[in-house]
């Protein structure tokens, strides 16, 4: 079972200036849609190469098209009205005896959209189309190339106490008392054609001058405007684990240089349809809160293991420290066949014939969801709950907050469970740390089968 880290407090800030130049808007993204060998633009259909990490909009799949974003339930970013999917690489510390574990994240990404007009021409900055996608980066460089795609990406090493450092292209040698960054600017100029390209790169490209500014080739004339992602790691975990005279992180992809740094971006804003796409005719995007955002989930279907000490990276990702170009591997017997959803709930229909209802906001210090009889289970797990709630006599039991059990009859229409907290729900068990048991303030519910035993269906990720 994955751990999520919650982004402490989420901010929103939209600026807008007249000056076309400076007006911007961020969009932050809490806690991962999900952690998984998963990559639609460049795998579709597949287990991809590499373990990712995905922002965004709940319809987001192996397989995807726009039309699937728009039947997204929920988002892990905060502006309602987009459902884009962003994602890159997750992050793993390499200890002494080379085993693996993942970084966790601190909060999700940043997704600043910068509207900055091209200087030779009319200043027109167009929406991404519907549909549209693209990568900026490459994993397979383990050098700095000193072009201006390679300048895109970067890292910061972050310390909130200390002047700043200059960001570099690899990962800092040096540990980050505050975390690591990783910074994507996407390619501003669009051929103006094409949604997508076979390289996924080519339809775009970067100005001439610079990675984030100035004029676009004669190739690529159209100016669509600037995605920039950032997603800090929690490197200062390990500040004490160093060892050796290497920093000991390494991209799921193999890479502990961090060249290999790159982005994945499938848009799916739908509120700039003014025909010409200008981005200033973009509806006002207006926001949900961090528990929404936390809560939205998709659920893995991979059949390996992506966290905890692993021996090796999952896929077939030997690392390759470079500094000669990495090459993809496969063959090496890891799972590439998309399997069955891994739930985040405990299947109870065969053994007890409850079915999983959901995961909502319990009213802690007020009168509980629950209201029949409650108490803490110290090996506690959903089985245990629904056993003690059938002891007492009631067909509704609810897990929160690793040992506490609650039982009933019925759940109050307002607090019914939704699509969004699942993510909120994710608490190990006291009894059982790979089964989850609610979270604070937030409740797990099963319920007594009437007749067919079918857990509900939160978002899982559709093949
Ligand atoms: C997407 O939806 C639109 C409108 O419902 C439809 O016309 C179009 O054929 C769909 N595209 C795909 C690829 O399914
Ligand atoms: C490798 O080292 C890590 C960190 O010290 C430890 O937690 C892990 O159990 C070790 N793995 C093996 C296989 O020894
Ligand atoms: C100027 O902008 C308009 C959209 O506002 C566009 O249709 C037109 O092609 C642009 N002209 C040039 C020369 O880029």
């Amino acid at each position: 079972m994955p751990f999520f880290t919650k982004q402490a407090s989420l901010t929103w800030m939209f600026l807008c200036s007249v000056h076309p130049s400076l007006a911007f808007f961020k969009v932050p993204c809490s806690s991962p849609l999900v952690i998984e060998q998963v990559d639609p633009i460049v795998s579709p259909g597949v287990a991809s190469n590499h373990v990712h990490t995905v922002l965004g909009g709940s319809g987001f799949g192996f397989t995807m098209d726009y039309n699937m974003t728009q039947t997204s339930q929920c988002s892990s970013c905060s502006a309602i009205q987009d459902k884009s999917n962003y994602w890159v690489a997750a992050l793993y510390y390499q200890a002494q005896n080379g085993s693996f574990t993942q970084v966790p994240q601190n909060g999700g990404a940043l997704i600043y959209y910068e509207q900055r007009p091209d200087p030779t021409t009319n200043g027109t900055i167009v929406a991404p189309p519907a549909g549209f996608r693209m990568i900026a980066g490459n994993p397979l460089d383990r050098s700095d190339k000193g072009t201006i795609e390679t300048n895109a990406r970067s890292f910061a090493c972050l310390n909130y106490n200390a002047p700043g450092t200059p960001q570099t292209p690899n990962f800092p040698t040096t540990n980050c008392p505050d975390g690591l960054r990783a910074q994507v600017y996407f390619p501003s100029c669009w051929d103006g054609v094409n949604l997508d390209s076979s390289d996924h790169k080519s339809h775009v490209a970067y100005p001439t001058q610079e990675y984030d500014n100035g004029p676009c080739p004669a190739t690529h004339p159209v100016r669509i405007i600037s995605i920039f992602i950032e997603v800090n790691w929690h490197t200062e975990q390990f500040g004490d684990m160093w060892y050796g005279d290497q920093q000991p992180f390494v991209f799921s992809f193999g890479d502990p240089t961090g060249y290999g740094l790159h982005g994945d971006f499938a848009n799916a804003i739908n509120t700039c349809d003014d025909g010409g796409g200008d981005i200033t005719k973009c509806e006002p995007i207006t926001l949900q809160p961090d528990y929404v955002t936390d809560g939205c989930i998709l659920e893995r279907s991979i059949d390996e293991q992506v966290d905890g000490w692993l021996d090796a990276l999952p896929g077939c990702n030997p690392v390759q420290p470079g500094p000669n170009d990495a090459q993809f591997m496969s063959g090496c017997g890891a799972p590439t066949e998309i399997g069955q959803p891994l739930h985040y709930y405990t299947d109870l229909t065969s053994s007890h014939q409850w079915e999983w209802i959901g995961c909502t906001q319990d009213n802690v210090g007020g009168v509980r969801i629950l209201t029949g009889s409650s108490g803490d289970i110290s090996d506690m797990t959903p089985a245990a709950c629904v056993e003690q709630c059938i002891a007492d006599g009631y067909t509704i039991a609810g897990v929160e907050d690793e040992n506490q059990c609650f039982c009933g009859n019925s759940i109050p229409t307002k607090d019914m469970p939704t699509v969004t907290p699942m993510g909120n729900c994710l608490m190990p068990c006291a009894g059982d740390p790979l089964q989850n048991c609610g979270g604070y303030g937030f409740i797990g519910l099963y319920q007594k089968c009437d007749g067919s035993c079918s857990n509900l269906q939160y978002p899982v990720v559709p093949h």
